[in-house]
C-alpha cells in the first residue's frame, strides 16, 4: 500500500489529519524447521513482501477509535475497559495488543492516553503466512513508537505471542512474531528458540536471480488448531518418557543424539543422554512407534536447518532447496501434518526445471507451500501448477512471488 494513499484514508476514516506514525510489518513464510519452535529448536523463516500496515495518531481523551479497512469494522472504546466482544478476531488481537502493552510498565511511561488507528493488511489471511502475527506486531509497534515506548525487543516480541495464547487461544510457538518483527529484507532469519539467540542469513533473492514462490492450496485449515495442540503433546510425552530417566531433560533438543544413536525406528527403547532404557511405546504408544516418529522428525529436522543456514550463508542453494524436500517428507511421514493437496503441489513442484526446493511450510493441514525458483522459471512453475492442480484436486491454487521481502519499521512519522 502507498503510503499517501494509506495517510488520505486515515484522514477520510476518522475526519482529522495524520496519522502522526505509519509503520508496517510483514507476514512471514518458513523456509524450513517447521514444528521445532515449541521444542526448543531452530527455524530459518524469511519476511514476505505482503505486511500489515498501521496507522495512528493520539488523541487528547481516553478514547481508543480502530478501524480495519480489510474488514470495514469499527470499534470505539475508553482504554480503561476493554470490550469484552465476542466480534471478529482482528478485535480480539488488536485490543489483547493494547491491553497487554497498557500493563507493561515503561520507564518513559506507557498506553494511558487514546489513539485513533487504522489497520489495512494484504497478508493473505488463513493460508499460513502468519497474517495475525504480522497484524500483533504491526499495532504494538506502531504504539511503541507514538507513545516511545521503552521496550525490549524480545520482550515485545513475546508480548506479541501472548497475545496469541491469551486472546486468540492459539497456542503458537515463538517463530511468527520473531520473524515479522526482526526478519530483515534480503536475508533469511536463523532462530535458536531456546535462547532466542538470532541470526540473519543472507537471501538476496533477485541478486542471486531467484525467487520464493507461495502456492496456496486454497484448503482453509480447519484441523490445524487440534492437530497442532495434538503434535505439541505428543512431543510433550516423549519428553516425560526420558525425564524419568534424566532429570536435566526438559525438550526433544536434549534428547535429540541420544535417539538418533537407536534409530528410532519405530519399536527401539532408546537410550537417554544420561543411560538408563526408556520405554516410549509401553507408555502411551499402541501404534508402534508414532510418538518416536515425531520425535524423530524435530530431531532431524533441527540438524537440517543448521545444514540449510550453513548452506544460504555459502550461497549453496541447490544444496538448500535438497534440504527443503527432504524436510517436506519428514512433515508428511513422520510428524504427518501434510494432506494430500500440499503434496500434490510439492510433488508436481519438484518436476519443474528450475525448482530448487519445495516443501509445506507452517503449521500444516492445509495453506501454503514454499519453493525456492530459478526466477526464469517462476512463469513456467505457475502454469504447471495451475493446470496440475486443477485436474488433481479440481480448483485453481494462488501462486504468489517473492522477489523482495520486507522488514518491519516506521514508514512516516516518528523519531
Ligand atoms: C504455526 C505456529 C508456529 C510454528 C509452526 C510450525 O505456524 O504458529 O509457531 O509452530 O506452526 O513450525
Amino acid at each position: 500500500m502507498n503510503v499517501d494513499k494509506f495517510r488520505s484514508l486515515f484522514g477520510e476514516t476518522f475526519a482529522r489529519n495524520g496519522p502522526a506514525v505509519v509503520v508496517r510489518a510483514p507476514g512471514r513464510v518458513n523456509l524450513i524447521g517447521d514444528h521445532t519452535d515449541y521444542n526448543d529448536g531452530f527455524v530459518l523463516p524469511a519476511t514476505l513482501n505482503r505486511a500489515v500496515y498501521v496507522g495512528v495518531s493520539p488523541r487528547e481523551d481516553g478514547v481508543v477509535r480502530l478501524y480495519s479497512n480489510n474488514f470495514d469494522e469499527h470499534l470505539e472504546y475508553e482504554i480503561s475497559a476493554r470490550p469484552e466482544t465476542a466480534d471478529s478476531s482482528w478485535i480480539q488481537y488488536v485490543t489483547g495488543a493494547i491491553e497487554e502493552l497498557r500493563a507493561r510498565a515503561s520507564s518513559r511511561g506507557g498506553v494511558e492516553r487514546g489513539f485513533d488507528m487504522l489497520i489495512y493488511g494484504d497478508v493473505p489471511l488463513g493460508a499460513g503466512l502468519s497474517s495475525s502475527a504480522a497484524l500483533t506486531v504491526a499495532v504494538v509497534f506502531g504504539l511503541e513508537t507514538l507513545f516511545e515506548l521503552d521496550l525490549d525487543v524480545v520482550d515485545s516480541i513475546r508480548l506479541s505471542r501472548l497475545v496469541e495464547h491469551r486472546y486468540a487461544g492459539v497456542e503458537c510457538g515463538i517463530m511468527d512474531p520473531f520473524a515479522s518483527r526482526l526478519g530483515r529484507r534480503d536475508h533469511a532469519l536463523f532462530l535458536d528458540c531456546r535462547s532466542l539467540e538470532y541470526e540473519h542469513v543472507p537471501l538476496p533473492l533477485a541478486a542471486a536471480g531467484l525467487a520464493l514462490v507461495l502456492v496456496d492450496s486454497g484448503v482453509s485449515r480447519e484441523l490445524a488448531g487440534s492437530m497442532y495442540g495434538e503434535r505439541r503433546r505428543e512431543c510433550d510425552q516423549v519428553v516425560a518418557a526420558f525425564r524419568r530417566a534424566d532429570r536435566s531433560i526438559t525438550s526433544l533438543r536434549d534428547v535429540g543424539d541420544a535417539l538418533m544413536e537407536t534409530g528410532a525406528a519405530g519399536t527401539a527403547k532408546p537410550a537417554p543422554v544420561g543411560g538408563g532404557a526408556v520405554d516410549i511405546d509401553a507408555e502411551s504408544d499402541v501404534d508402534g512407534g508414532v510418538l518416536l516418529r515425531r520425535a524423530r522428525h524435530v530431531i532431524e529436522e533441527n540438524a537440517r536447518v543448521l545444514r540449510a543456514r550453513d548452506a544460504l550463508q555459502a550461497a549453496r542453494y541447490a544444496e538448500f532447496g535438497e534440504l527443503m524436500n527432504e524436510s517436506h517428507v519428514s512433515l508428511r511421514d513422520l510428524y504427518e501434518v501434510s494432506i494430500p493437496e500440499i503434496d500434490t503441489l510439492v510433488a508436481e513442484a519438484q518436476a519443474v526445471e528450475g525448482v530448487l526446493g519445495s516443501r509445506m511450510t507452517g503449521g500444516g493441514f492445509g495453506g501454503c507451500t514454499v519453493n525456492l525458483v530459478r526466477l526464469d522459471a517462476v512463469d513456467r512453475l505457475r502454469s504447471h501448477l495451475e493446470s496440475a492442480y486443477s485436474s488433481a484436486h479440481g480448483r485453481r491454487p494462488a501462486v504468489f512471488a517473492v522477489e523482495e521481502n520486507f522488514e518491519t519499521g516506521v514508514l512516516d512519522g516518528g523519531k
